[in-house]
């Protein structure tokens, strides 16, 4: 494993996921963990350490250091902005503090004359070219000119005295120092290699984990499946597992996992609120039961949460009453289940590694028996004495997605939007009532049609129509009709943190709507949202 220590930058956990894209596993851990600590944990076979950017001065009170020891290991270790300021103040060189000036943006590292000829340092450029628009214009052949690649810089403090051992491999136009390194393996890079805007900086990381520490490309979906499943055995024993489906992507493959694991000692189970999507229920049903040959409980609760939100308009209000009714059919159901078959002890979850990142304890070792609130399937109940089963806890949604495909869920389930807990009831707008999401269920389906129909589906982040309130004039044949407003919503994201509203094509947008006051009566009037997050959110409640 390559063990990335958090400095805080914004894009610390970039590092962790460039890493594992090449193949290699990798966890970000906090900065105040040390090499002991890491040591104590079994089956961890670390090759390297990264040192990540923050936005400390290695001169501040309260600036984060590196346990010496692990700056000692022996082991191989990259420091990014932050991190090389940090590994060079403490291994005996020193950093100039910036006078407010800071550098942030685009600029060029240029190898210094003679790097290649020492090899032992050099093997972190090994193999890589002058990107393209710098050879365009050259006339003689460019492997003679000294290496120059773009990179992202962001830093205020700079190295102007290197530690024992070390030679400066490049430089910018403001900054001699810009790439360090140590004949040890150890590397510093003043830029930020994890960012796209370094076009090369994957096989920068690519040359620091094959190159340097000597990693092998072992991290695969089949790999994780294997050690996951192993893990689950462990912890599950012979006891039984419930895990809750919502339909998406996340809860079915760890109930996919745990089915591999631990056979039909699993039960899933699957709550339709009512609020559902056109035919969500039946496929859930259909994928699991039928083709997957997993057992589940499929419980119709519509008239329970619809009687519950008559009458309910304020959006945080629906969402709590949804929250609150599915953990009670959930316990009864758990409850109903453990008399049938015998007692349930644990509870399988999708937790995913950017909230056990997110959540404080960061403790990656162990499986916290806290239940998150989050709001997928509604937080599930405190009180209830599960222990948590989480195997995706280590994994990010890209690499959940590679094992869904890997274990067989349709490709359709594993590319699905996202698809909030509280579902149709947020997206009519004010009361929520049988008739209204039976209209927006239509709605909803022809939005989707078109859009995966023009091929742009896996290009949005999500997309979907809202039933709105308001009712305008239009004209059929004839007659006068007073019908509803629909407006459709489809964002590009990155991270649902904030978004962009996509620009579908005018054919697109006008075939949608076409179909929408064509095929759905009570819909007269179409509108296209074109608002970004921020400053309005991606639902409309
Ligand atoms: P907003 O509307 O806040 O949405 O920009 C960001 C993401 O969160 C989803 N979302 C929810 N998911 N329960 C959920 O499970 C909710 O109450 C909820 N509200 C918003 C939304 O669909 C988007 O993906």
């Amino acid at each position: 494993a390559i063990i990335v220590l958090d400095y805080g930058s914004q894009v610390s956990r970039l590092i962790t996921r460039r890493i594992r894209e090449c193949h290699v596993y990798s966890e970000l851990v906090p900065a105040t963990t040390t090499l002991a600590d890491l040591q104590a944990r079994e089956h961890l076979d670390i090759k390297g350490f990264i040192l990540s950017g923050g936005p400390s001065s290695v001169y501040d009170e309260e600036a984060p250091g590196c346990d010496q020891a692990i700056l000692q290991s022996g082991l191989p270790i990259l420091g990014i902005c932050y991190g090389m300021q940090l590994m060079a103040h403490q291994l005996g060189g020193h950093v100039a503090m910036a006078h407010g000036t800071r550098e942030y943006g685009p600029a060029t590292i240029q190898v210094v004359e003679g790097a290649e000829s020492d090899r032992d340092t050099f093997r972190i450029f090994e193999g890589l070219h002058p990107s393209p628009e710098q050879t365009r214009h050259l006339d003689k052949p460019a492997s003679k000119d000294p290496l120059r690649l773009p990179v992202w810089m962001s830093h205020g403090d700079s190295v102007d005295r290197l530690p024992e051992g070390f030679k400066v491999l490049a430089t910018t136009e403001s900054n001699p120092v810009a790439v360090i390194a140590h004949p040890d393996g150890l590397v510093g890079f003043q830029f930020h290699p994890e960012v796209t805007h370094t076009p090369q900086g994957k096989e920068l990381i690519k040359n620091f984990l094959f190159r340097i520490c000597g990693c092998n490309a072992s991290w695969t979906p089949e790999q994780v499946i294997d050690e996951t499943v192993e893990r689950i055995r462990k912890q599950v024993g012979q006891e039984r597992v419930l895990c809750a489906l919502s339909g998406g992507v996340d809860s079915a493959v760890a109930a996919l996992l745990v089915h591999r694991a631990i056979g039909d000692q699993l039960t899933c189970m699957f709550v339709d609120t009512g609020c559902m999507r056109a035919g969500e229920g039946e496929q859930v049903v259909e994928t699991f039961r039928n083709h997957l040959h997993i057992p589940l409980v499929a419980i119709n609760a519509s008239e329970r949460f619809l009687g519950k939100l008559a009458g309910v308009v304020d959006p945080e209000r629906k969402r709590k009453i949804i929250g609150e009714e599915f953990i009670r059919v959930f316990e009864e159901e758990a409850a109903k289940l453990s008399v049938e078959q015998g007692q349930i002890s644990f509870l399988a979850q999708g937790t995913l590694y950017p909230d056990v990142i997110e959540s404080t304890s960061h403790d990656t070792a162990s499986t916290a028996t806290r239940i998150k609130t989050h709001h997928n399937v509604g937080g599930l109940p405190e009180e209830m004495t599960f222990q948590l089963v989480e195997p995706l806890r280590m994994l990010f949604k890209d690499e959940v997605r590679e094992i869904g495909l890997e274990l067989g869920l349709p490709e359709e389930w594993v590319w699905r939007h996202p698809f909030p807990g509280p579902g149709l009831a947020i997206r009519v707008i004010g009361e929520v009532t049988e008739e209204k999401l039976n209209i927006l269920r239509r709605a909803d389906t022809i939005v989707i049609e078109e859009i995966r129909r023009a091929g742009v589906y896996r290009e949005l982040g999500q997309a979907f129509a809202v039933l709105t309130p308001i009712q305008s004039v239009g004209v059929m044949g004839d007659g006068r009709t007073y019908a509803n407003l629909v407006a459709v919503r489809a964002v590009t994201t990155g991270d649902f943190m904030t978004a962009d509203w996509a620009r579908l094509s005018p054919e697109l947008l006008g075939r949608i709507s076409h179909r929408l006051v064509n095929e759905v009566q009570e819909i007269n009037r179409v509108v296209y949202d074109i608002t970004s997050k921020p400053p309005a959110t991606i639902e409309w409640e």
